[in-house]
Protein backbone atom coordinates (compact mmCIF):
# COMPACT_ATOMS: atom_id res chain seq x y z
CA UNK A 1 0.00 0.00 0.00
CA UNK A 2 1.13 3.71 -1.05
CA UNK A 3 -0.39 6.66 0.12
CA UNK A 4 -0.20 7.46 -3.67
CA UNK A 5 -2.41 4.38 -4.67
CA UNK A 6 -5.31 6.42 -4.92
CA UNK A 7 -3.96 8.35 -7.84
CA UNK A 8 -3.05 5.68 -10.16
CA UNK A 9 -6.48 6.34 -12.29
CA UNK A 10 -4.84 9.79 -12.76
CA UNK A 11 -1.13 8.79 -13.33
CA UNK A 12 -2.16 6.47 -16.28
CA UNK A 13 -4.80 8.87 -18.08
CA UNK A 14 -1.91 10.91 -18.01
CA UNK A 15 0.06 8.21 -19.05
CA UNK A 16 -2.38 7.39 -21.89
CA UNK A 17 -2.64 10.80 -23.26
CA UNK A 18 -2.46 10.50 -27.39
CA UNK A 19 1.09 10.20 -27.94
CA UNK A 20 1.30 12.60 -30.73
CA UNK A 21 -0.02 14.90 -28.44
CA UNK A 22 1.64 17.60 -26.28
CA UNK A 23 1.24 17.41 -22.77
CA UNK A 24 -2.08 19.71 -21.73
CA UNK A 25 -0.76 19.99 -17.95
CA UNK A 26 2.75 21.33 -18.59
CA UNK A 27 2.64 24.18 -21.08
CA UNK A 28 5.22 26.28 -19.72
CA UNK A 29 5.64 30.07 -21.37
CA UNK A 30 9.14 31.29 -22.04
CA UNK A 31 8.43 34.18 -22.01
CA UNK A 32 5.18 36.25 -21.85
CA UNK A 33 5.60 39.67 -24.36
CA UNK A 34 2.09 40.74 -23.70
CA UNK A 35 -1.57 40.65 -22.37
CA UNK A 36 -2.10 38.84 -25.73
CA UNK A 37 1.54 37.08 -26.96
CA UNK A 38 4.48 34.73 -25.85
CA UNK A 39 6.68 32.53 -26.28
CA UNK A 40 5.98 28.87 -25.74
CA UNK A 41 8.37 26.12 -26.41
CA UNK A 42 10.68 28.58 -28.82
CA UNK A 43 7.08 29.46 -30.73
CA UNK A 44 5.14 32.59 -31.12
CA UNK A 45 2.18 32.15 -29.84
CA UNK A 46 -1.16 34.16 -29.30
CA UNK A 47 -2.96 33.89 -25.87
CA UNK A 48 -6.50 33.40 -26.30
CA UNK A 49 -6.89 31.64 -22.99
CA UNK A 50 -5.75 33.37 -19.71
CA UNK A 51 -8.95 35.21 -18.18
CA UNK A 52 -7.01 38.87 -19.01
CA UNK A 53 -10.58 40.26 -19.87
CA UNK A 54 -9.21 44.20 -20.34
CA UNK A 55 -5.17 43.29 -20.86
CA UNK A 56 -4.02 45.39 -18.12
CA UNK A 57 -1.42 43.19 -17.25
CA UNK A 58 0.87 45.05 -19.16
CA UNK A 59 -1.00 48.63 -18.47
CA UNK A 60 1.82 51.53 -17.52
CA UNK A 61 -0.86 53.09 -14.75
CA UNK A 62 -0.85 49.46 -12.77
CA UNK A 63 2.75 48.93 -13.74
CA UNK A 64 4.03 52.23 -12.78
CA UNK A 65 1.90 52.19 -9.43
CA UNK A 66 3.27 48.38 -8.43
CA UNK A 67 6.94 49.70 -8.95
CA UNK A 68 6.33 52.60 -6.66
CA UNK A 69 4.65 50.77 -3.92
CA UNK A 70 7.69 48.23 -3.86
CA UNK A 71 9.75 50.09 -3.84
CA UNK A 72 8.19 51.99 -0.80
CA UNK A 73 6.71 49.08 0.94
CA UNK A 74 9.29 46.43 -0.02
CA UNK A 75 8.12 43.16 -1.40
CA UNK A 76 5.59 41.69 1.20
CA UNK A 77 4.02 41.70 4.36
CA UNK A 78 5.62 38.32 5.74
CA UNK A 79 2.47 37.53 7.74
CA UNK A 80 -1.64 37.73 8.31
CA UNK A 81 -3.12 41.32 8.83
CA UNK A 82 -4.90 39.96 12.37
CA UNK A 83 -1.29 39.40 13.58
CA UNK A 84 1.26 41.24 11.72
CA UNK A 85 -0.91 44.32 11.12
CA UNK A 86 -2.99 46.31 8.13
CA UNK A 87 -1.07 48.12 5.69
CA UNK A 88 -2.74 51.72 4.89
CA UNK A 89 -3.59 50.12 1.08
CA UNK A 90 -5.12 47.34 2.21
CA UNK A 91 -7.92 50.08 3.85
CA UNK A 92 -7.29 52.14 0.59
CA UNK A 93 -8.44 49.24 -1.35
CA UNK A 94 -11.00 47.91 0.57
CA UNK A 95 -12.79 51.68 0.23
CA UNK A 96 -12.17 51.88 -3.00
CA UNK A 97 -13.85 48.41 -3.66
CA UNK A 98 -16.68 49.70 -1.17
CA UNK A 99 -17.40 52.96 -3.68
CA UNK A 100 -17.09 50.97 -6.50
CA UNK A 101 -19.39 48.64 -5.71
CA UNK A 102 -21.52 51.44 -3.51
CA UNK A 103 -21.40 48.72 -0.97
CA UNK A 104 -20.73 49.52 3.18
CA UNK A 105 -18.38 46.74 3.40
CA UNK A 106 -15.32 45.00 1.57
CA UNK A 107 -12.53 42.67 2.61
CA UNK A 108 -10.14 41.91 0.61
CA UNK A 109 -8.41 38.27 0.44
CA UNK A 110 -5.15 36.79 -0.57
CA UNK A 111 -6.69 35.23 -3.57
CA UNK A 112 -10.32 34.48 -4.85
CA UNK A 113 -10.63 30.59 -3.96
CA UNK A 114 -9.91 32.48 -0.43
CA UNK A 115 -12.80 34.84 -0.10
CA UNK A 116 -14.82 31.83 -0.89
CA UNK A 117 -13.27 29.33 1.49
CA UNK A 118 -13.65 32.08 3.54
CA UNK A 119 -16.93 33.35 3.51
CA UNK A 120 -19.06 30.49 2.67
CA UNK A 121 -17.26 28.20 5.01
CA UNK A 122 -17.83 30.98 7.96
CA UNK A 123 -21.86 32.12 7.14
CA UNK A 124 -22.74 28.44 6.91
CA UNK A 125 -21.88 26.01 9.53
CA UNK A 126 -23.08 22.71 10.24
CA UNK A 127 -26.63 23.83 11.00
CA UNK A 128 -27.55 25.65 8.09
CA UNK A 129 -28.22 24.36 4.30
CA UNK A 130 -26.54 26.12 1.03
CA UNK A 131 -28.07 25.68 -1.99
CA UNK A 132 -25.57 26.25 -5.24
CA UNK A 133 -25.66 25.90 -8.87
CA UNK A 134 -24.33 22.59 -10.04
CA UNK A 135 -21.57 24.42 -12.23
CA UNK A 136 -20.03 26.46 -9.57
CA UNK A 137 -16.52 26.90 -9.06
CA UNK A 138 -14.46 24.33 -7.17
CA UNK A 139 -13.59 26.93 -4.68
CA UNK A 140 -17.74 27.37 -4.07
CA UNK A 141 -17.96 24.02 -3.21
CA UNK A 142 -14.74 23.74 -1.03
CA UNK A 143 -15.72 26.91 1.24
CA UNK A 144 -19.29 24.95 1.49
CA UNK A 145 -17.52 21.65 2.52
CA UNK A 146 -15.21 23.65 4.77
CA UNK A 147 -18.08 25.02 6.76
CA UNK A 148 -19.60 21.27 7.29
CA UNK A 149 -23.33 23.35 6.08
CA UNK A 150 -25.34 20.61 3.97
CA UNK A 151 -24.93 21.21 0.41
CA UNK A 152 -27.69 21.14 -2.19
CA UNK A 153 -27.31 21.78 -6.12
CA UNK A 154 -29.65 23.21 -8.21
CA UNK A 155 -29.91 22.47 -11.85
CA UNK A 156 -27.01 25.07 -13.54
CA UNK A 157 -29.53 28.67 -14.11
CA UNK A 158 -32.61 26.89 -13.22
CA UNK A 159 -34.58 29.57 -11.19
CA UNK A 160 -37.35 26.85 -10.64
CA UNK A 161 -35.28 24.09 -9.95
CA UNK A 162 -33.81 25.95 -6.90
CA UNK A 163 -37.49 27.36 -5.61
CA UNK A 164 -38.64 23.85 -6.24
CA UNK A 165 -35.68 22.65 -3.73
CA UNK A 166 -36.32 25.42 -1.46
CA UNK A 167 -40.05 24.74 -0.91
CA UNK A 168 -39.20 21.10 -0.12
CA UNK A 169 -37.00 22.68 2.77
CA UNK A 170 -39.99 23.94 3.94
CA UNK A 171 -39.60 24.98 7.97
CA UNK A 172 -36.17 23.86 8.14
CA UNK A 173 -35.07 26.43 5.67
CA UNK A 174 -34.53 29.87 7.84
CA UNK A 175 -31.03 30.95 7.22
CA UNK A 176 -30.55 29.73 3.51
CA UNK A 177 -27.47 31.12 1.28
CA UNK A 178 -27.68 30.73 -2.01
CA UNK A 179 -24.51 31.01 -4.28
CA UNK A 180 -24.47 31.32 -7.86
CA UNK A 181 -21.66 33.19 -10.20
CA UNK A 182 -22.21 36.06 -12.75
CA UNK A 183 -20.46 34.49 -16.06
CA UNK A 184 -19.61 30.71 -15.45
CA UNK A 185 -15.94 30.37 -15.74
CA UNK A 186 -16.21 26.98 -18.30
CA UNK A 187 -19.24 27.71 -20.96
CA UNK A 188 -19.38 31.38 -20.28
CA UNK A 189 -22.92 31.52 -19.88
CA UNK A 190 -24.54 34.40 -17.88
CA UNK A 191 -27.02 33.66 -14.78
CA UNK A 192 -30.60 34.59 -14.84
CA UNK A 193 -30.27 36.80 -11.78
CA UNK A 194 -33.39 38.50 -11.86
CA UNK A 195 -35.20 35.42 -11.82
CA UNK A 196 -33.01 33.84 -8.91
CA UNK A 197 -33.40 36.82 -6.83
CA UNK A 198 -36.95 36.77 -7.01
CA UNK A 199 -36.70 33.34 -5.62
CA UNK A 200 -34.52 34.62 -2.78
CA UNK A 201 -37.13 37.14 -1.83
CA UNK A 202 -40.12 34.89 -1.74
CA UNK A 203 -37.85 32.55 0.65
CA UNK A 204 -36.22 35.20 2.36
CA UNK A 205 -32.60 33.48 1.97
CA UNK A 206 -29.49 35.31 1.56
CA UNK A 207 -27.83 35.93 -1.83
CA UNK A 208 -24.27 35.82 -2.90
CA UNK A 209 -22.81 36.42 -6.50
CA UNK A 210 -19.25 35.08 -7.76
CA UNK A 211 -18.45 37.79 -10.39
CA UNK A 212 -15.27 36.52 -10.93
CA UNK A 213 -15.57 36.41 -14.62
CA UNK A 214 -17.58 39.36 -14.97
CA UNK A 215 -16.24 42.10 -12.64
CA UNK A 216 -15.12 44.77 -15.78
CA UNK A 217 -17.15 42.52 -18.15
CA UNK A 218 -20.57 43.48 -17.24
CA UNK A 219 -22.82 46.24 -16.49
CA UNK A 220 -22.73 49.85 -16.63
CA UNK A 221 -19.34 51.12 -14.64
CA UNK A 222 -18.39 47.30 -14.99
CA UNK A 223 -19.70 46.48 -11.76
CA UNK A 224 -21.20 42.40 -13.34
CA UNK A 225 -24.36 40.69 -13.96
CA UNK A 226 -26.07 41.58 -10.70
CA UNK A 227 -25.07 45.62 -12.10
CA UNK A 228 -26.15 44.30 -15.41
CA UNK A 229 -29.24 42.40 -14.43
CA UNK A 230 -30.44 45.54 -11.81
CA UNK A 231 -30.73 43.12 -8.99
CA UNK A 232 -27.60 44.08 -6.94
CA UNK A 233 -30.14 45.17 -4.08
CA UNK A 234 -31.15 41.37 -3.86
CA UNK A 235 -27.27 40.75 -3.47
CA UNK A 236 -26.36 39.95 -0.02
CA UNK A 237 -22.35 39.31 -0.84
CA UNK A 238 -20.77 39.74 -3.90
CA UNK A 239 -17.42 37.76 -4.06
CA UNK A 240 -14.56 38.72 -6.61
CA UNK A 241 -11.31 38.28 -7.94
CA UNK A 242 -7.97 40.35 -9.18
CA UNK A 243 -6.88 37.18 -10.83
CA UNK A 244 -8.76 38.37 -14.11
CA UNK A 245 -9.88 41.36 -15.50
CA UNK A 246 -8.08 43.40 -12.92
CA UNK A 247 -4.53 41.41 -13.79
CA UNK A 248 -2.88 40.87 -10.53
CA UNK A 249 -3.86 38.47 -7.65
CA UNK A 250 -6.34 38.59 -4.71
CA UNK A 251 -9.41 38.14 -3.63
CA UNK A 252 -12.50 40.28 -1.98
CA UNK A 253 -16.25 40.39 -0.58
CA UNK A 254 -18.36 43.42 -0.88
CA UNK A 255 -21.44 43.58 1.38
CA UNK A 256 -23.47 45.98 3.05
CA UNK A 257 -25.03 43.33 6.12
CA UNK A 258 -24.26 45.62 9.15
CA UNK A 259 -22.17 42.96 11.45
CA UNK A 260 -19.90 42.24 8.01
CA UNK A 261 -17.31 43.75 9.88
CA UNK A 262 -17.10 40.34 12.47
CA UNK A 263 -16.01 37.83 9.57
CA UNK A 264 -12.29 39.79 10.10
CA UNK A 265 -12.06 37.63 13.55
CA UNK A 266 -13.30 34.66 12.43
CA UNK A 267 -12.71 33.93 9.04
CA UNK A 268 -9.99 31.33 9.23
CA UNK A 269 -8.77 31.49 5.12
CA UNK A 270 -8.46 35.29 5.99
CA UNK A 271 -6.82 35.28 9.31
CA UNK A 272 -4.01 32.16 9.00
CA UNK A 273 -2.37 33.26 6.01
CA UNK A 274 -0.42 36.00 4.54
CA UNK A 275 -1.93 39.38 3.14
CA UNK A 276 -1.15 40.34 -0.19
CA UNK A 277 1.97 42.54 -0.15
CA UNK A 278 2.11 46.60 -1.56
CA UNK A 279 2.82 46.15 -5.27
CA UNK A 280 -0.37 43.94 -5.70
CA UNK A 281 -2.40 46.08 -3.81
CA UNK A 282 -1.44 49.37 -5.66
CA UNK A 283 -1.53 47.69 -8.70
CA UNK A 284 -4.89 46.11 -8.08
CA UNK A 285 -6.16 49.62 -7.25
CA UNK A 286 -4.55 50.96 -10.16
CA UNK A 287 -6.75 48.74 -12.57
CA UNK A 288 -9.68 49.32 -10.61
CA UNK A 289 -9.41 52.91 -11.00
CA UNK A 290 -9.25 52.01 -14.74
CA UNK A 291 -12.13 49.23 -15.52
CA UNK A 292 -14.20 52.83 -13.87
CA UNK A 293 -13.58 54.75 -16.40
CA UNK A 294 -12.34 53.05 -19.50
CA UNK A 295 -13.94 51.81 -22.70
CA UNK A 296 -12.20 48.87 -22.44
CA UNK A 297 -15.57 46.53 -22.13
CA UNK A 298 -16.93 47.59 -25.28
CA UNK A 299 -13.48 46.50 -27.28
CA UNK A 300 -13.61 43.12 -25.22
CA UNK A 301 -17.21 42.17 -26.36
CA UNK A 302 -16.53 43.23 -29.88
CA UNK A 303 -13.71 40.63 -29.91
CA UNK A 304 -16.03 38.55 -28.25
CA UNK A 305 -18.58 38.86 -30.84
CA UNK A 306 -16.28 38.29 -33.78
CA UNK A 307 -14.51 34.76 -32.14
CA UNK A 308 -18.17 33.97 -31.71
CA UNK A 309 -19.69 34.37 -34.92
CA UNK A 310 -16.53 33.16 -36.64
CA UNK A 311 -16.86 29.58 -34.76
CA UNK A 312 -20.27 29.75 -35.08
CA UNK A 313 -19.89 30.06 -38.86
CA UNK A 314 -17.54 27.50 -38.95
CA UNK A 315 -19.64 25.28 -37.79
CA UNK A 316 -18.30 24.59 -34.07
CA UNK A 317 -20.70 23.56 -31.53
CA UNK A 318 -19.99 26.58 -28.60
CA UNK A 319 -21.57 26.08 -25.39
CA UNK A 320 -23.10 29.41 -24.99
CA UNK A 321 -24.14 32.20 -26.00
CA UNK A 322 -21.87 34.89 -26.88
CA UNK A 323 -19.54 35.94 -23.72
CA UNK A 324 -15.90 36.57 -23.26
CA UNK A 325 -15.50 33.39 -22.77
CA UNK A 326 -16.00 31.19 -26.13
CA UNK A 327 -15.80 27.24 -25.40
CA UNK A 328 -15.95 24.53 -28.63
CA UNK A 329 -17.41 21.23 -27.75
CA UNK A 330 -15.51 18.30 -28.60
CA UNK A 331 -17.34 15.07 -27.87
CA UNK A 332 -13.84 12.98 -27.16
CA UNK A 333 -11.43 13.87 -25.00
CA UNK A 334 -8.61 11.79 -27.27
CA UNK A 335 -9.80 14.52 -29.96
CA UNK A 336 -9.87 17.33 -27.70
CA UNK A 337 -6.38 16.50 -26.53
CA UNK A 338 -4.86 16.76 -30.79
CA UNK A 339 -6.86 19.70 -31.21
CA UNK A 340 -5.80 21.54 -28.63
CA UNK A 341 -2.39 19.81 -29.39
CA UNK A 342 -2.51 20.97 -33.02
CA UNK A 343 -3.36 24.72 -32.00
CA UNK A 344 -0.76 25.15 -29.93
CA UNK A 345 1.90 24.28 -32.60
CA UNK A 346 0.56 26.39 -34.88
CA UNK A 347 0.91 29.56 -32.37
CA UNK A 348 -2.88 29.52 -30.55
CA UNK A 349 -2.65 29.05 -26.95
CA UNK A 350 -6.34 27.89 -25.31
CA UNK A 351 -7.38 26.44 -22.23
CA UNK A 352 -8.38 22.28 -22.39
CA UNK A 353 -10.78 21.01 -20.44
CA UNK A 354 -11.89 17.53 -19.82
CA UNK A 355 -14.86 15.68 -18.05
CA UNK A 356 -14.82 15.55 -14.86
CA UNK A 357 -14.13 19.48 -14.80
CA UNK A 358 -16.19 20.49 -17.40
CA UNK A 359 -19.91 20.83 -16.92
CA UNK A 360 -21.96 17.94 -18.93
CA UNK A 361 -19.81 15.48 -20.92
CA UNK A 362 -18.31 17.28 -23.77
CA UNK A 363 -14.49 18.36 -23.62
CA UNK A 364 -14.06 22.14 -23.90
CA UNK A 365 -11.38 24.42 -25.92
CA UNK A 366 -11.64 27.54 -23.75
CA UNK A 367 -10.90 30.44 -25.38
CA UNK A 368 -10.95 33.84 -23.50
CA UNK A 369 -11.32 36.99 -25.35
CA UNK A 370 -8.96 39.95 -24.44
CA UNK A 371 -9.91 43.75 -24.98
CA UNK A 372 -6.32 44.20 -26.20
CA UNK A 373 -6.67 41.05 -29.08
CA UNK A 374 -6.36 42.51 -32.56
CA UNK A 375 -8.59 42.20 -35.61
CA UNK A 376 -5.73 40.05 -37.22
CA UNK A 377 -5.31 37.97 -33.90
CA UNK A 378 -8.90 36.84 -33.59
CA UNK A 379 -8.31 35.80 -37.89
CA UNK A 380 -5.68 34.07 -36.80
CA UNK A 381 -7.12 32.07 -34.02
CA UNK A 382 -10.50 31.29 -36.91
CA UNK A 383 -7.58 30.22 -39.47
CA UNK A 384 -5.90 28.01 -37.15
CA UNK A 385 -9.39 26.30 -35.41
CA UNK A 386 -10.68 26.10 -39.33
CA UNK A 387 -7.43 24.45 -40.30
CA UNK A 388 -6.95 22.00 -37.68
CA UNK A 389 -11.01 21.30 -37.39
CA UNK A 390 -11.00 20.44 -40.80
CA UNK A 391 -7.89 17.81 -40.69
CA UNK A 392 -9.00 15.98 -37.44
CA UNK A 393 -12.37 15.83 -39.29
CA UNK A 394 -14.37 17.53 -36.72
CA UNK A 395 -15.95 20.38 -39.19
CA UNK A 396 -16.68 20.17 -42.88
CA UNK A 397 -15.16 22.14 -45.44
CA UNK A 398 -18.06 24.31 -45.92
CA UNK A 399 -18.37 26.77 -43.61
CA UNK A 400 -22.05 27.53 -42.45
CA UNK A 401 -23.96 30.24 -43.95
CA UNK A 402 -23.48 33.29 -43.07
CA UNK A 403 -26.71 34.46 -43.53
CA UNK A 404 -27.63 31.60 -40.91
CA UNK A 405 -24.58 32.79 -38.68
CA UNK A 406 -25.97 36.29 -38.79
CA UNK A 407 -29.55 34.92 -37.18
CA UNK A 408 -27.81 32.59 -34.88
CA UNK A 409 -25.19 35.32 -33.11
CA UNK A 410 -28.11 37.99 -33.27
CA UNK A 411 -30.70 35.42 -31.08
CA UNK A 412 -27.64 34.95 -28.91
CA UNK A 413 -26.12 38.47 -27.95
CA UNK A 414 -28.95 40.51 -26.15
CA UNK A 415 -26.87 40.27 -22.80
CA UNK A 416 -23.55 41.22 -24.91
CA UNK A 417 -25.52 44.54 -26.68
CA UNK A 418 -25.95 45.75 -23.24
CA UNK A 419 -23.17 45.04 -22.01
CA UNK A 420 -21.19 47.35 -24.20
CA UNK A 421 -24.20 50.28 -23.59
C1 LIG B 1 -15.85 31.58 -10.43
C2 LIG B 1 -14.50 31.64 -9.80
N1 LIG B 1 -14.41 31.96 -8.49
C3 LIG B 1 -13.23 32.02 -7.88
C4 LIG B 1 -12.05 31.78 -8.55
C5 LIG B 1 -10.75 31.82 -7.81
O1 LIG B 1 -10.06 32.97 -8.11
P1 LIG B 1 -8.49 33.14 -7.78
O2 LIG B 1 -7.76 32.81 -9.02
O3 LIG B 1 -8.36 34.57 -7.40
O4 LIG B 1 -8.16 32.22 -6.65
C6 LIG B 1 -12.09 31.46 -9.90
C7 LIG B 1 -10.84 31.21 -10.64
O5 LIG B 1 -10.75 30.65 -11.67
C8 LIG B 1 -13.35 31.38 -10.55
O6 LIG B 1 -13.43 31.05 -11.84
Amino acid sequence: MDLFDKFSPIIDAHANLPADAEDPFNVSMDKILSPTEAIIKGRHTILAGTNNYLGLTFDERPLKAAHAALDAGGTGTTGSRVLNGTYAGHKALEQDLADFYGQQHAIVFSTGYQANLGVISTLAGPKNFILIDSDCHASIYDGCRLGGATIIRFRHNDAADLDKRLRRLGEQGSNILIVVEGIYSMLGDIAPLREIAAVKRKYGAYLMVDEAHSLGVMGKTGRGVAQEQGVEADVDFIVGTFSKSVGTIGGFCVSSHPKFEVLRLVMRPYMFTASLPPSVVASARASLAIITASNLREKLWANARALHQGMERLGFSLGASCSPVVAIKIAAIDDAVRFWSELLRAGVYVNLAVPPATPGRDSLLRCSLCAAHSPEQIEKILGVFQSVGRRLDLISETPRDDADAKTAVSRSTPDAAAATG
